[in-house]
């Protein structure tokens, strides 16, 4: 395994949204299409990440597989030779080295995590140790791999940062153990993208759309039900303005509107603002984007009604027992750093 890695997950907490498909499933899938054969490309799914908020434990272990499923229904070729599927609690290395890098991380660095700030607000008195220490083993997925291209959406990025912050503050110390993740507007470049996506809740567009929010009209699932999600759209929150504008700060509702339909069709930002901005009838573009949203949906949905779960599991063994090998290796370099294992 010596090509260039691109490596990205979602957590199996609950069921992703339309935010997760284009910050994430869609970005991975599309440069697996462009890339593959150049790049190494790690799909893993972070199921110890899972319960740093509450999940149902009974259905965790199905919905991590249904979460590899969802990339296969978006287009990832779980056969491609440089492609690995896998779960994070099946290479114990990330747990391990979890511990060690806790150790050379900062409570006031940490502290100053945006999602965590906000999920302990939510979580109130019983916020767990999980939840604070969550970039860190997002630190230890991206650093056993050597990977450079990390495909988040733009809620992930201050926990990049500190993944590079750890890397570089360990290398300091210890020589060139990891290989330092590419900065956040280095990979923005590499998906030729100007800034983070961050699809907005369709109640509360100042909010990310969040699979966690309980809030069921805030967010469009991948399963939901086309129907249901085109109410959802055609209710969803905008203003009082009058006029469509692309305007983040002051018409958040409407222009997440239109970011939607852009993605959703394919087509150019600049190109569906020419042909929508000005235009004073909120209803259409909700029609046009609610159009969009539920021929997605019904194609996506028909093409994960047919993904065996025992194709998933082959698919999740034999990527396991080969990316098994390249982390333990990374983790023994590690212990022989720190002195935990004798240095040859
Ligand atoms: P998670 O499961 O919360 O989200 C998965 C991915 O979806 C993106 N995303 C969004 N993008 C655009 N608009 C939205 N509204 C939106 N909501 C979510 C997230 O940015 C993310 O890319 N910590 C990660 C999982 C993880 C990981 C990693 C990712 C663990 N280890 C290592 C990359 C590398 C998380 O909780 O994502």
């Amino acid at each position: 395994m010596t090509k260039p890695v691109i490596l990205t997950g979602i957590r199996s907490n609950e069921e992703p949204t339309l935010g997760n498909y284009l910050g994430s499933i869609l970005p991975m899938v599309d440069m697996q299409h462009r890339l593959a054969g150049d790049y190494q490309i790690n799909m893993f799914v972070p199921d110890l990440h899972s319960f740093t908020t509450p999940v149902d434990h009974d259905k965790l272990f199905l919905s991590t597989i249904q979460n590899v499923k969802y990339f296969m229904a978006a287009g990832l070729d779980v056969d491609d030779p440089d492609t690995y599927v896998y779960r994070q609690s099946y290479i114990s290395a990330h747990s391990e080295l979890t511990w060690i890098l806790d150790c050379f991380t900062y409570m006031g660095e940490m502290s100053r995590m945006t999602q965590f700030k906000e999920k302990s607000a939510d979580t109130g008195e019983s916020v767990s140790i999980g939840l604070f220490n969550y970039p860190v083993l997002m630190a230890a997925d991206i650093l056993l791999y050597h990977a450079t291209h990390v495909p988040v959406g733009h809620d992930q990025f201050q926990h990049l940062e500190i993944t590079r912050d750890i890397a570089t503050r360990f290398n300091n110390r210890f020589g060139e153990i990891f290989t330092v993740p590419d900065s956040t507007s280095k990979q923005m470049e590499f998906i030729n993208r100007d800034n983070g996506l961050r699809i907005r809740s369709l109640t509360d567009p100042t909010k990310k759309m969040s699979k966690s929010a309980t809030d069921e009209k805030s967010k469009i699932l991948l399963v939901d039900d086309p129907e249901i999600a085109r109410r959802k759209i055609m209710s969803a929150t905008t203003d009082s303005v009058g006029v469509i504008n692309y305007d983040w700060d002051n018409q958040p509702g409407v222009t997440n509107l239109l970011q939607l339909l852009a993605l959703m069709t394919h087509r150019d930002q600049a190109d569906i603002n020419s042909q929508w901005v000005g235009h004073t009838h909120y209803g259409e573009l909700k029609t046009a984007v609610a159009d969009a949203v539920s021929e997605f949906l019904i194609n996506f949905q028909s093409r994960l009604e047919e993904i065996r779960d025992e194709q998933v599991l082959a698919a999740l063994e034999t990527s396991e027992d080969a990316v098994r090998r390249v982390a333990d290796n990374t983790l023994y370099q590690v212990q022989q750093a720190v002195g935990l294992r004798p240095r040859e």
